[in-house]
């Protein structure tokens, strides 16, 4: 007995000893298997000698292999163990140093523009505007027809529009938004429609074939040309500071009578003419007026009951102003250079 009790204990004693030097799961894997494979394993060769031992001190020997087993397995755990951390702080001490500060995740930005139209959209939010988008391929219903714009009138022609080889057009204005606004919603509406139009137009510092509108629309008994006067001069306080001024110019479109061009005293020489105003004192932010009673009839609005003003802002224009930019091509080369100064 004593003989086959200090063969388990020279056993777990020399499991230990190597199993604290083992440096990789391979080792402690093989050592396993030295010692307690099931074939030829040693503890299983120290337990062959079961069968030469006293009957009375079987209990007492099987109680000792059972502890020596279990003492070899907890060797192996710590083992494992300590490899794993091991190799853990190997990593990380050779291919990361956890205390070197992090380099900040490039994260994109907002594009000038869409910073220029949240602008817009904040204000007109915050004074109950919705805002709405739609097709960017039209058909000549909601483009021209019922804008007052009739087949064959010369007007289609100014649009300098694309027309598409299977039918419909790309919308050469943001116009038509307020025939689809009005036909969804009867009134009183007050709508804002941002969104690309198309035109074939030479591609130059101030002119791009695609380019952003910013339709607004307000219909409801008894508006009048003071609430177009009231929010375009609101807005361009807004947009270009509190000392700009506002002018309405006398203009012509097909769907508002009467019509105006909207333009506001150049905030860089404050009307004195400089090189950003072209030297007369004002900027051009688009047409406007009040919405034509055609255009309420044809959406199914009663023009007795019912005015309204529109118009038809630059979006682009109005970037380039207030960022002082003078060539529109610069918004769609997607130069990061350029467009991270404004991010
Ligand atoms: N749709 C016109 C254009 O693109 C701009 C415009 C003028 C829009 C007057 C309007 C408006 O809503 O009332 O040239």
């Amino acid at each position: 007995m004593s003989d086959h009790s200090d063969q388990l204990e020279a056993l777990v004693a020399d499991v230990r000893a190597r199993a604290a030097e083992l440096r990789d799961v391979d080792a402690i894997d093989a050592l396993k298997t030295e010692v307690l494979g099931r074939k030829g394993g040693r503890l299983s060769h120290v337990m062959a000698g079961l069968a030469k031992i006293p009957k009375d001190e079987k209990a007492e020997f099987g109680r000792r292999a059972n502890d020596a087993k279990r003492e070899i397995e907890e060797a192996l755990d710590r083992a494992r163990q300590r490899v794993a951390g091991a190799s853990l702080d190997e990593a990380l001490s050779h291919r990361y140093d956890v205390t070197f500060p992090a380099i900040p995740p490039h994260t994109g930005g907002l594009h000038l523009l869409r910073h220029t139209l949240d602008a817009v959209v904040d204000f007109f939010r915050s004074r109950g505007f919705a805002i709405l988008t739609g097709p960017e391929v039209e058909d000549e219903y909601h483009a021209f027809e019922t804008l007052n714009i009739p087949a064959d009138h010369p007007a289609r022609d100014n649009m300098d529009t694309f027309y598409l080889p299977r039918g419909g057009l790309l919308r050469p204005h943001t116009s038509p938004m307020q025939i689809r606004a009005m036909l969804a919603h009867p009134p009183p509406i007050a709508v804002l429609a941002p969104g690309k139009v198309f035109r074939r137009d030479a591609l130059d510092a101030s002119h791009s074939f695609m380019f952003h509108q910013i339709e607004g629309l307000h219909v409801d008994r008894g508006i009048t040309f003071g609430h177009l006067k009231g929010f375009a001069t609101d807005l361009c306080r807004h947009l270009f500071g509190a000392a700009r001024r506002t002018r309405f110019r006398p203009s012509y479109f097909q769907f508002t009578e009467p019509s105006a061009e909207v333009d506001v005293s150049c905030h860089a020489c404050d009307g004195a003419g400089c090189r950003t105003c072209k030297g007369s004192g004002w900027l051009e932010m688009g047409g406007s007026g009040m919405v034509h009673p055609n255009v309420l009839r044809a959406a199914g609005y009663d023009p007795e009951a019912f005015t309204g003003w529109a118009w038809g802002l630059g979006l682009d224009r109005i970037a380039m102003l207030r960022h002082r930019i003078d060539d529109i091509r610069t918004f769609f080369e997607n130069d990061l250079g350029f467009l991270e100064q404004f991010g």
